[in-house]
């Protein structure tokens, strides 16, 4: 999508879909008075006639006059004003797109939201508007019928009282920026697992690396992670003839001398369970377990455009889980690149396993100054906060802040559990340094209890999105399908 941002000048002579948010009980601002053709009055009247309160969530919308260039009028209720916040214009900017998906323009004027042009709230609503549009019907044969209907392709952020100024510009910039990388993992999550593998996996890391000098790329295959001796990663890969990976981006945005954060992505590119078997109903669900790794490879196409004043290193264990004449068994003991041992109890508590040998090479190669891992880790996160929030558990409270704070601002909530000592007993293994599973009880916990006996001394956060990965109902900026959790989250943590 083309972004542009225009200021108050171009109001006169705006054309096609016109976008204006107003609060409730708020008389339409003064700048109205500047748009063509008549189109205060005919709002006003419209608003009264269908007495349109401006509530939010709500719109309405007005066929332009016939002498006038604006076609369509889309009021955009944004709610009461001491509730607004960026998350509200992010969601505003949504429901304008899809009460729009009719229309036969491929361009949008839309009004910067709020009483005055706030960079964040136009990043917001920029958001909204391009990430509530995402379709994937690349496996579709051509329906003839669809082709009525437009889809837009430009959008223009029109600041009514003042200028185009640089930091309204950049800010927006990031915004579409941002929202392509959510699109773009949003499309890596739904993509199947006979085609989303390990190496396809590692191609669009590649892919991103060559599209950017502050980028590097490394990938490990079999034999190499077979000589590093990471005994967990080769242990789930067991099952499958698709070669494992291990996949390492290095992002340069400060001096070589800061230590780099590191962003850890569950790469399962499709989780039968293994030997202990999942049930069949909505297993194909489970070639959505790679939407860590989706999600970190999102945050690395957006810092191939977007400059952070970090160093940040992205690592993706990548396998299959599947049962095979070779496969991992319950009792089997695996040696992992840290030399700890795991009994594997359970075969289907496979993503804890590779993440053990991801978080101990991040911390043994690059001794980051914190980790953040990323997870379609538990059933039980989605039993305990369903799909309105991902899992955040960590051994760090400034980290933990941070990670809240990101989470409060980009919608992409996250809600803290405790990891008390009772939960770590949980996972005590009679042969092994622990086991895999530690039972019924605290299942989102015990997982994150294993993956904490990796990260040593580092500041760790981990985040269990099998719940926020992806939908079934659509959310005002996400259709159902995958949602891209986790790249504007960290994008936001890393600036
Ligand atoms: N990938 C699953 C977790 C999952 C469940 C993701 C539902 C998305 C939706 C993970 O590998 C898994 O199978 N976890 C097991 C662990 C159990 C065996 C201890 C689970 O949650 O049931
Ligand atoms: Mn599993
Ligand atoms: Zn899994």
């Amino acid at each position: 999508m083309k972004v542009i941002v225009r200021d108050g000048s171009y109001l006169k002579g705006v054309e096609g879909v016109l976008i204006i948010g107003s609060f409730k009980n708020e008389k339409l601002p003064g700048w109205a008075k500047a748009l063509p053709g008549g189109i205060e009055e005919l709002i006003s009247r419209t608003v009264k006639e269908d007495m349109f309160e401006w509530d939010s969530g709500k719109t309405l919308s007005i066929r332009g006059q016939k002498n006038s260039k604006v076609r369509t009028v889309l009021l955009v209720g944004l709610g009461e004003k001491s509730e607004w916040n960026e998350e509200k214009a992010r969601r505003a900017g949504g429901i304008s797109r899809t009460s729009l998906s009719s229309s036969r323009h491929k361009k949008a004027s839309m009004l910067i939201f709020g009483s005055e042009a706030d960079p964040a709230v136009a990043k917001a609503q920029t958001e909204g508007f391009i990430l509530s549009g995402y379709k994937f019907d690349k496996y579709k044969t051509k329906d003839d019928s669809d082709d009525s209907v437009s889809e837009f392709t430009s959008l223009e952020l029109i600041n009514p009282q003042g200028k185009a100024k640089a930091d309204l510009k950049k800010s927006v910039k990031n915004g579409a920026i941002i929202s392509e990388s959510v699109m773009f993992t949003r499309d890596l999550q739904v993509e199947p697992g006979n085609t989303a593998t390990p190496s396809f996996l590692a191609a669009k890391a590649r892919k991103i690396a060559g599209s950017s000098p502050k980028i590097r790329v490394k990938v490990f295959d079999r034999a190499k992670i077979r000589k590093l001796k990471m005994g967990a990663l080769i242990g789930v890969s067991k099952g499958s003839v698709e070669p494992p990976k291990l996949i390492l981006l290095e992002y340069r945005g400060a001096s070589a001398r800061r230590k780099p954060i590191a962003l850890i992505g569950k790469g399962i590119t499709f989780d039968s369970g293994g030997i202990s078997i999942k049930p069949s109903a909505g297993m194909e669900e489970m070639k959505y377990d790679m939407s860590g790794a989706a999600a970190v490879l999102g945050v690395f196409r957006a810092l191939a455009e977007i400059d952070v004043r970090e160093n940040v290193v992205g690592i993706i264990p990548a396998t299959e889980n599947l049962p095979g004449g070779n496969a991992l068994k319950p009792g089997d003991v695996l040696k992992t690149y840290s030399g700890k041992t795991i009994e594997v109890i359970n075969t289907d508590a496979e993503g804890r396993l590779v993440l053990a040998d991801a978080i101990a090479y991040a911390v043994r190669n690059y001794k980051p100054s914190a980790i953040v891992d990323l997870a379609t880790l538990t059933g039980s996160v989605v039993v305990a906060l369903g799909t309105h929030a991902t899992g955040l558990i960590s051994n760090n409270r400034e980290l933990t802040k941070k990670l809240i704070g990101a989470g409060e601002s980009t919608g992409e909530r996250v809600w803290e559990l405790p990891l008390w000592d009772e939960f770590r007993d949980q996972i005590k293994s009679d042969v092994a340094d622990m086991k895999n599973i530690g039972g019924r009880e605290g299942g989102t916990i015990t997982a994150a209890a294993l993956l904490e006996k990796f990260v040593g001394e580092t500041p760790w956060v981990h985040l269990d999105i099998a719940g926020t990965a992806y939908i079934n109902k659509p959310l005002p900026y996400s259709p159902k399908g995958p949602t891209g959790v986790g790249v504007r989250l960290l994008m936001e943590f890393l600036k």
